[in-house]
C-alpha cells in the first residue's frame, strides 16, 4: 500500500540535487546548475497554479483533454489498480482514471488507490480542491515529492503515469529508474509528453505559435510570460520520441512503444516492468 503525506506537513524532498554537486543542466534554453533547476521549476508552477487549467484549455483549444483521455484509454485501468500519477499537478489524470474506474463499478470500495505526487504544493492543493468539488473524498492520496526520489517502497504500484511532467525533472534517467523501482513486476509505465512534430511545414507554424503566441497568452492570462517561454523552450530540449524510448529501455522498462498525437506535438510512451 502506498503511503501519503499531506502537502503541508511533508518532509521536504523537493529541493534539488545533492549539495555541492557542480553538474549542469538546462532550464529551457538557459544553462543552470543542477541544484537550481527544481526550485526554478517549482517557482513556475507556484506562479501559474491558479490559472494552470484555464491556460491548458486556452493554449490547446481543449486538445490536451483528448491527449490525456488517450493515455487513460491506453492504460485501461481496472478495479484494484494501484496507480502513481507522478507530477500529477491539478489531478487531471487522477480524476480521469477515477471516472473510468467508476465506469467499471469501482467507486470508493477501497480496491483501487490513486496516488498523486507532485513537486509543487500549490498545484496539489488545486487538484485536491477540484476533487472535493466533484465529491471525491477518498480513493486519491496526495503527496508532495520529487519524481527522482519517490517516497515509496520498491514494487509498490501496479501502474505509473506521468503527463507533461518528465520534461520538467532535472534528471530524466533518474526519474525513469525511480518509476521502474516503484513498479511491481508486471506493472505499466505511461508517459504523455510534448514531443517532436513530424511534418516540417507544420513544425514552422508550431514554432511561431509556441514562441510568439504562448508567451503573450501567458502574460495576459496567467500574468507570467516567462513561464510560457519556459514551456516552449523546454519542449525543444526534451528528447524526441525514439530517444525517450531508448532511455526507457536503458532504465529497465520492457516492450517500449510510443504513439504520436496530433502529428507528434505530443506522444504517449508505454513500457512495462517485467
Ligand atoms: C505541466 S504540469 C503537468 C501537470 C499534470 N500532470 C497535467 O498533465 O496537467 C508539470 C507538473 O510537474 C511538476 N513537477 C515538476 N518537476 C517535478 C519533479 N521533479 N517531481 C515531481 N513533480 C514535478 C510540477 O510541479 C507541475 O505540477
Amino acid at each position: 500500500m502506498v503511503r501519503a503525506m499531506s502537502a503541508r506537513n511533508q518532509t521536504d524532498r523537493t529541493d534539488g540535487q545533492e549539495p555541492g554537486s557542480d553538474a549542469r543542466t538546462h532550464f529551457g534554453f538557459r544553462d543552470v546548475a543542477e541544484a537550481e533547476k527544481a526550485p526554478l521549476v517549482k517557482g513556475i508552477f507556484q506562479s501559474v497554479a491558479g490559472r494552470y487549467d484555464l491556460m491548458n484549455d486556452l493554449m490547446s483549444g481543449g486538445i490536451h483533454r483528448l491527449w490525456k483521455a488517450a493515455m487513460v484509454d491506453w492504460l485501461d485501468p481496472r478495479p484494484g489498480i494501484r496507480l502513481l500519477d507522478a507530477a500529477g499537478g491539478t489531478a487531471d489524470i487522477a480524476l480521469k482514471v477515477r471516472d473510468r474506474l467508476a465506469g467499471h463499478g469501482d467507486k470508493t470500495d477501497g480496491r483501487s488507490r490513486i496516488l498523486v505526487c507532485d513537486l509543487t504544493p500549490e498545484m496539489l492543493e488545486i487538484g485536491r480542491d477540484r476533487a472535493l468539488d466533484r465529491g471525491v473524498f477518498d480513493g486519491i492520496d496526495w503527496i508532495c515529492g520529487d519524481a527522482q526520489r519517490l517516497p515509496l517502497q520498491d514494487s509498490s504500484v501496479s501502474a505509473y503515469t506521468i503527463a507533461f511532467g518528465l520534461r520538467n525533472v532535472t534528471r530524466i534517467d533518474q526519474a525513469l529508474e525511480e518509476a521502474r523501482r516503484v513498479l511491481k513486476p508486471g506493472g505499466r509505465f505511461l508517459c504523455l509528453e510534448f514531443s517532436r512534430v513530424v511534418q516540417p511545414l507544420f513544425s514552422a507554424l508550431y514554432d511561431r505559435y509556441s514562441f510568439q503566441v504562448l508567451p503573450a497568452m501567458g502574460a495576459a492570462i496567467a500574468g507570467d510570460r516567462e513561464a510560457y517561454v519556459y514551456l516552449a523552450e523546454s519542449i525543444r530540449r526534451f528528447p524526441p520520441q525514439d530517444e525517450l524510448a531508448a532511455k526507457m529501455t536503458r532504465a529497465g522498462l520492457s516492450q517500449v512503444r510510443y504513439r504520436n498525437l496530433s502529428g507528434g506535438i505530443a506522444a504517449i510512451h508505454s513500457g512495462w516492468r517485467v
